[in-house]
Formats: structure tokens, C-alpha cells, sequence
């Protein structure tokens, strides 16, 4: 029987936290503000960007919504990002990707600002998380890494095995382990035999988007497993790339999904946004 890491309780803690550091902040006169851009009509990323913008009230940031169409141009989004770069109210930039396909992602991730890049994309930022000094810790994995830290798992000279090597997860989540001295592997679609690596994992990471990939066959006896995985199926019910059934009995910990991860990225996020506001007033 594992240990169920209930995401949501860390986060909302994590979040009350920072309601009150922020009414010491209004207080000294400082009010942080997150700028947060959609283009399209995904209607996932629709319910994240609004989960964001409640996030950001209930903590008393100031959010400011861009909403584009998909057929916006790349040249207009690029205005946005260097009107918002010049914004005093505006603390934290966030352009919910994927963006639609004709507009350049790293275009516009270059754009912006890199003291207001709260999800850390920038190439500057990746560069100083690559370096173990992040600005910003990219907003899952650095919730992954709170996660853990709340439950007392250290993972230095733990084997991680991250399934997954997005820049927005698999990569970033790396380099943060890594820089906790953990032994990172990282596996991928091209892996041969990921059941085998998967099953070397002190600690899982599975990041994929595939619903329910990782059994309980692969991992080995006693291991934590964190499922960063969001996942609609066809009946319209969310999962995660972990099938918890099966993995639960022989994990010693495990999140589930949706409620794991999901919470903490948006508590990162916020938690990026006040550290981008106190840096800018020098608090
Ligand atoms: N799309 C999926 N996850 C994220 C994230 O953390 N930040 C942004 N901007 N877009 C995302």
C-alpha cells in the first residue's frame, strides 16, 4: 500500500502561503500581476489559462487576460508580448502553448522579457536552469520538486527514471534533479526495453502523455512514482500516464492523477509571479 501524495492539499497550502505573502506585499504598496495569453480555441488549454486566472484573484495577483484569435499573426502576438514586456503592472508573462501552427513557439518565447518569463522558457532561462542557477524553475517540475520535499523524499543519490523529454517537462525535470544530485535517466518513445529502465527507478517520473502506459510489471517494489500525466479518454474521464491500479500496491508513494501534479504547476506559476514582483522592487 503506497502512500497516496495528495497534490491538491500541498498546493493549496502552498497557495494560501502565498495569499499571505502577498498582502505583505499590497501592504508595502507592491502588487504583483501575471499577463496570461491564449491563442485559439483548444478547450484544454481554455480550462488551464482559466484555473490560472482563478488562481491568481484567490491570491490577490492582479491578472490580466489576452485572449487571440487562432488565426492571429505571429507578428501581432509578437506586439502583445513587447507591449506586456513594457507593462509595469505586469510582473509575469505566460503564453499558453501549443500555439496554433503558423506562429513560430520559440519566436515567441524568445520575445519576451526574460525577467518576466515566469514558466522559465526563455532560452536565457533555460541556459541558467542548465547551470543549476534558474530565474524561474520551469512550473510542473518545480512543483514535482515540492511535492517531493514536502513528503521528505530526497532524491540525491536516488536512480530517477523520467519517461518523457519535453522542454516543458521531461528536460527541465532533469536538470532540477540533477542539480538535487539524483542519478537521472532519461527515456523516451526510441527507448528500447522501457519496461527494464523503468524498472531500475528509485524514484518514477512519467511524463508522456499516454494514458495509463506505465503498469505495475515495470516498477519495482517500494519505488515512488509521480504521475505528471493528464490524459481525456474517449468517455471524457482524466488519467494519468500511470495505470494507479496496478502500480499503487507496490509503490511506497504515489500522486494520483488528476490531483497530483496538475494543482502544483499553478502554484508554481504564482509562486514565480511574487518572486518576479518582489525582484522587480527589490523585496
Ligand atoms: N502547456 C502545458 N503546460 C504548460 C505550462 O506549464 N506553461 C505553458 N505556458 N503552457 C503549457
Amino acid at each position: 500500500m503506497a502512500r497516496i501524495i495528495d497534490g491538491k492539499r500541498i498546493a493549496a497550502d502552498a497557495r494560501e502561503a502565498l495569499r499571505l505573502e502577498v498582502e505583505g506585499l499590497r501592504a508595502q504598496g507592491v502588487e504583483p500581476g501575471l499577463a496570461v495569453v491564449i491563442v485559439g480555441e483548444d478547450p484544454a488549454s481554455r480550462v488551464y489559462v482559466n484555473m490560472k486566472r482563478k488562481a491568481c484573484e484567490a491570491a490577490g495577483i492582479a491578472s490580466f487576460h489576452h485572449a487571440l484569435p487562432g488565426d492571429v499573426t505571429e507578428a501581432e502576438l509578437l506586439r502583445l508580448i513587447g507591449a506586456l514586456n513594457g507593462d509595469a503592472r505586469v510582473h509575469g508573462i505566460l503564453v499558453q502553448l501549443p500555439l496554433p501552427r503558423g506562429i513560430r513557439e520559440q519566436r515567441v518565447l524568445e520575445a519576451m522579457d526574460p525577467d518576466k518569463d515566469v514558466d522559465g522558457f526563455h532560452p536565457r532561462n533555460v541556459g541558467l536552469l542548465t547551470i543549476g542557477a534558474p530565474l524561474f524553475p520551469p512550473c510542473t517540475p518545480f512543483g514535482v520538486m515540492e511535492l517531493l520535499r514536502v513528503e521528505g523524499i530526497d532524491p540525491a543519490g536516488k536512480h530517477v527514471v523520467v519517461v518523457g523529454r519535453s522542454n516543458i517537462v521531461g528536460k527541465p525535470m532533469a536538470l532540477l534533479l540533477l542539480a538535487a544530485h539524483a542519478t537521472v535517466t532519461v527515456c523516451h518513445s526510441r527507448t528500447p526495453d522501457l519496461a527494464r529502465v523503468v524498472g531500475e527507478a528509485d524514484i518514477l517520473v512519467a511524463a508522456v502523455g499516454r494514458p495509463r502506459m506505465i503498469v505495475g510489471e515495470w516498477v519495482k517494489q517500494g519505488a515512488v512514482v509521480i504521475d505528471v500525466g493528464t490524459n481525456r479518454l474517449a468517455d471524457g474521464s482524466l488519467c494519468g500516464d500511470v495505470d494507479f491500479a496496478s502500480v499503487e500496491p507496490r509503490a511506497s508513494y504515489i500522486t494520483p492523477s488528476p490531483g497530483g501534479v496538475g494543482p502544483m504547476t499553478i502554484a508554481m506559476l504564482l509562486r514565480n509571479t511574487v518572486l518576479s514582483a518582489r525582484r522587480r522592487h527589490g523585496l
